[in-house]
């Protein structure tokens, strides 16, 4: 972990921490903000404190194409109101990814903004969705052909209760452990699953391969126990960005979080050739997308 001691979430910011920026999230660090808060008006907060999820899914969240706000508990106002809060933050979080990397400009796509009330201990799930259990993201229903996922987290929570993940090891040594079990791919299922409507577009090898390192990794409790990750904590009125699909993470506890996804072009990476895509065509000797 590294840590940049910004206090505002658009720039101008200077060279070196634009150089120190890139380098640390491209290499497979998680990129942390001790002193970056994502501040919140009194209504805001009131709306913030209001809203739970409706058990539909984990988190409450806001579709970027459609403007709409789904998961939560509130109706009519108080929904619209939340909406706003969201969208306030994901327009910060771009504000500052492309204040970093201005770079990134031509190859980022805003994927969907969430928040997280629930706590994170003790909450129930299956082994597949259990973010409790080290892994590296990757989605079931949006093949990403080589995207990456560029992930901004900021705490929100209004008693200063801290999140705590573990993180690592390395996504090549981490990649290394779980090939081994992955299997062939399946004639003519990646068009099946496109013509049924089970994913947004064609699933390429990478995709496959993304979802077993995910699977493989959450199923395997002996690993999980000596994967050799670390301990961090993100405090309350602090933030952090990582490439959730090359760093191996767990989120073991934690409440009220917000978080903004980004989809990121490999072309305009400042380092492909660290990428997962990259990493995984190298060790698998073959081409992916
Ligand atoms: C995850 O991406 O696995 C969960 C992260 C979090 O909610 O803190
Ligand atoms: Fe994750």
């Amino acid at each position: 972990m590294e840590s940049l001691d910004i206090t505002g979430w658009s720039g101008p910011f200077g060279e070196a921490e634009q150089a120190r920026a890139v380098e640390c999230l491209e290499v497979g660090k998680v990129l942390a903000f001790p002193a970056l808060r994502f501040p919140l008006d009194e209504a805001e907060q009131g709306v913030i404190r209001l809203a739970g999820t409706d058990g539909s899914a984990k988190n409450i969240s806001l579709d970027p194409a459609t403007g709409e706000c789904k998961g939560s508990t509130l109706t009519g106002d108080d929904r619209i109101r939340l909406a706003a809060v969201l969208e306030r933050f994901a327009r910060s979080a771009m504000g500052l990814i492309l204040g970093l990397m201005p770079f990134y400009q031509p190859g980022l796509t805003r994927g969907r903004t969430s928040f997280r009330p629930v706590e994170i201990a003790g909450r129930q799930s299956s082994w597949r969705q259990d973010d409790k259990r080290l892994h590296v993201d990757a989605f079931p229903t949006r093949p990403l052909r080589g995207q990456r996922i560029l992930r901004l987290f900021a705490n929100i929570d209004h008693d200063g209760v801290p999140r705590y993940w573990r993180v690592g090891p390395d996504f090549e040594s981490y990649a290394t452990q779980f090939l081994p079990g992955l299997r062939p791919s399946i004639p003519g299922q990646a068009r099946l699953l496109r013509m049924l409507g089970l994913t947004k577009a064609m699933r390429s090898r990478y995709d496959e391969v993304m979802l077993h390192l995910h699977d493989a990794a959450k199923r395997d409790m002996e690993w999980q126990g000596r994967a050799g990750a670390v301990d961090v904590d993100f405090p309350a009125g602090s933030a952090w960005a990582v490439f959730t699909d090359q760093v191996p993470h767990a989120a073991l506890s934690g409440r009220n979080a917000l978080e903004q996804t980004f989809y990121i072009d490999p072309h305009v990476l400042a380092r492909p050739g660290t990428a997962p895509l990259a990493v995984l065509e190298r060790l698998c000797g073959q081409a992916m997308v």
